[in-house]
């Protein structure tokens, strides 16, 4: 079908795709802009923690829906969702930056000491540190160039990071609500579902593995 032929998609299905991942940013950015007018917006009586919630939340989302991509991939027997899967990975990156830009900066006005005792003293925030310092190497390391770089299969090891990114993100998110709270359950349930989606494929590259193995 013309309409859902990889041209199109490329040429067409892309940019749509970056604009509406934009919008939660644009939303922000449009709320921000309430708040200086004085009128009214949806950040509330505190923005500085609207802002960190909002992004925090946004991160979250873009990691889970780039891991949902190849899964939803199999699902379909197509290869069309996988054009979407970069654009998705760095759409998290590019919400985590705002995420931690939020926090840096409405937070903690940028004090250095305060920041670091944070990261030492309060183990979410360690948790989502860790998540963060994890995804700067995929985000780098997402174009074409650094795939030929690495070799593909290296490349492939390296990305698998974003499942141990998306269990530290969770993490956060619950030691982050305190006491029981079903919101970040559900995204813990997300993940898992994602993850076990993926075990019959790994179980089957371990065996094939194993019998290349055997063979030599
Ligand atoms: C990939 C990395 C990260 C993800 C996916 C993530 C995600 C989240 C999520 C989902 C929330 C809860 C939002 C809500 O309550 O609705 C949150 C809260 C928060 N995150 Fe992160 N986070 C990440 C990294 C970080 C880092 C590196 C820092 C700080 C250095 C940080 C600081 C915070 C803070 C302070 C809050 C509490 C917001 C508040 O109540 O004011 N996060 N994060």
């Amino acid at each position: 079908m013309q309409l859902l032929s990889v041209p199109f998609l490329r040429r067409y299905g892309k940019p749509v795709v970056f604009a509406l991942l934009l919008v939660p940013a644009a939303i922000l950015v449009h709320n921000w802009w309430l708040a200086f007018e004085g009128l009214p917006n949806d950040l509330g009586f505190n923005p500085q923690e609207a802002s960190n919630r909002f992004t925090g939340d946004w991160t979250l989302r873009m990691l889970l829906l780039a891991l949902a991509i190849t899964p939803l991939s199999k699902l379909l027997n197509s290869p069309k969702p996988i054009l979407f899967r970069r654009m998705v990975g760095l759409y998290a990156f590019f919400y985590a930056c705002l995420h931690i830009a939020s926090y840096l900066w409405l937070d903690k006005y940028f004090a250095w000491g305060e920041v670091w005792a944070d990261i030492l003293k309060r183990i979410y925030i360690t948790v989502g540190m860790a998540a963060f310092v994890l995804l700067i190497p995929l985000a780098v390391t997402s174009t074409r160039g650094w795939v030929r770089r690495l070799g593909s299969k290296n490349w492939q090891r390296l990305h698998k990071a974003v499942y141990a990114i998306g269990v530290l993100a969770v993490i956060h998110f619950i030691m982050m609500r305190k006491g029981f709270q079903v919101e970040p359950l559900i995204y813990a349930a997300i993940l898992a579902a994602l993850l076990i989606s993926r075990v019959p494929e790994w179980v089957r590259k371990a065996r094939r593995r194993n019998r290349k193995a055997a063979a030599a």
